[in-house]
């Protein structure tokens, strides 16, 4: 006798995505993918997980997500992998292996893994939407890429939502402001939260976007970068934030938005939506990454992109009251049912959805009334039915699922006028 085994759950913070949801996770990607080529974007698929060193060297081997959120594991061949926690420093290193034509503007959805403390809306996987652009800095493609996002918001329905921006400078510019807040900070340390006491020397800008009211008042007292940007990175923001205008794009700049990863340079840029709690209120962000290529070793290029979690952009669309199912109709066109206990429904719904019909069929050649019970339950508008007296007069009898009235309900059909009468039917309704 085997043991009884406890039926297996979903690991803590990942979930499945199944049945209503099922219809709204594909109209999200599908509206995400119709946009992305609107835009002249191509899509790009990368490994689920990459040498470690792609990510250490992207995001920041001392950043809290490398040292606290990776997934990293060792191979049976000794090499150390992590899955990936985001999906930009993978493009990137796909962009200098493969060498495509710039600019590269590629999309991707993807899973991504971060060992954090799960809640509503914050997971061990989640799911992203995003879009990366290699090989030009230019102000116009800051604009293209946040008005996709934007144009995608819309697009799906949510209306609440705001557009934070910023600039993290370049190298130059950034690194001397940063000397400028560590000099602030070593001033203010007993202020600080336990944890940037601890971190503010090695990470002085996480303080930033500290949300303990003592750490804020420290750094409202502080120099911000906004004020110590050179003039190109200021030129460069200031037309970025001219060009969304000039398209209708209200943004607000947060000169506190520094964001999680060490890549970022220049423009960065957050959506937050008003219909969710703060903590986890961000629907997407992104911006300008223009070292990260040299970084994982490739050419000197520049580099701007968003990443928008699906959970998020879902959780927004229920909690601004937005239909579901707007997005893309996954419901049955036809139900096909069958008592002849032979093959009459397999040749029924190949033909159907060969001439483009939604079609399911009932199996287990149960009873008609079995059968009917499926069918009701299906979602779709019509059954066809065969049974052994429509079978042996070659004909098929349409039914009207949202109809009480038996009479008007079902009618007949020869078989061979079946794919005609069908679409007479949907166009109708
Ligand atoms: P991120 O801000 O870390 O950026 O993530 C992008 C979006 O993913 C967030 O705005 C949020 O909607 C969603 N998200 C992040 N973490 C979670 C989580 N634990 N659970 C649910 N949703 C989450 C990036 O990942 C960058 N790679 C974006 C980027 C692209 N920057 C430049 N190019």
């Amino acid at each position: 006798m085997s043991d009884a085994v406890t039926p297996f759950q979903a690991p803590i913070g990942t979930h499945d995505v199944w049945g209503s949801a099922s219809g709204e996770w594909e109209g999200m990607i599908a509206t995400f993918a119709q946009f992305a080529y609107r835009f002249g974007f191509e899509l790009v698929i990368t490994p689920m997980f990459e040498d470690v060193g792609v990510f250490n060297r992207g995001i920041g081997e001392q950043s809290e997500m490398a040292t606290k959120e990776m997934y990293v594991f060792t191979d049976r061949g000794n090499r150390t992998h992590a899955l990936r926690p985001e999906g930009t420093a993978p493009v990137v290193r796909a962009f200098i292996q493969h060498g495509p034509t710039t600019p590269w503007k590629a999309w991707y959805v993807t899973p991504a893994f971060r060992y954090e403390r799960p809640q509503k809306g914050r997971y061990r996987q989640h799911h992203q939407l995003g879009v990366e652009v290699l090989g030009t800095d230019d102000p116009a493609v800051d604009v293209e890429v946040i008005a996709l996002a934007h144009r995608f918001y819309e697009a799906v329905g949510l209306t609440r939502f705001r557009l934070l921006i910023n600039s993290m400078g370049d190298a130059v510019c950034r690194a001397a402001y940063v000397d400028l807040l560590r000099a602030h900070l070593a001033a203010h340390v007993d202020q600080l939260t336990d944890e940037h006491k601890n971190t503010w020397m090695k990470n002085p800008l996480r303080v930033l976007d500290c949300k303990d009211a003592n750490c804020i008042a420290v750094t409202d007292a502080g120099p911000m970068l906004i004020d110590s940007l050179c003039p190109e990175c200021r030129a460069h923001l200031d037309h970025v934030i001219a060009g969304l205008t000039s398209i209708g794009i209200a943004s607000q700049l947060d000169p506190r938005l520094v964001r999680g990863f060490d890549y970022y340079t220049r423009t960065t840029f957050e959506f937050v939506s008003d219909a969710l709690e703060s903590a986890q209120n961000a629907i997407g962000g992104g911006g300008r990454y223009d070292g990260l290529a040299e970084q994982l070793g490739g050419k000197p290029t520049s580099g701007i992109g968003f990443g928008s979690g699906i959970e998020r952009l879902l959780l927004v669309r229920e909690a601004e009251g937005v239909a579901p199912g707007t997005l893309l109709n996954r419901d049955l066109d036809l139900f096909v049912i069958d008592t002849t206990g032979a093959d009459a429904a397999t040749q029924l719904v190949d033909e159907l959805r060969g001439a483009g019909f939604a079609t399911d069929r009932a199996y287990d050649n149960r009873s008609m009334k079995a059968q009917m019970k499926v069918a009701d339950k299906s979602g779709a508008r019509w059954a066809l039915l065969v049974g052994p007296k429509e079978f042996e007069a070659g004909e098929v009898t349409i039914r009207d699922l949202r109809s009480d009235n038996f009479e008007q309900a079902q009618r007949s059909v020869a078989r061979n006028d079946v794919v005609l009468a069908v679409a007479e039917l949907l166009t109708k309704s």
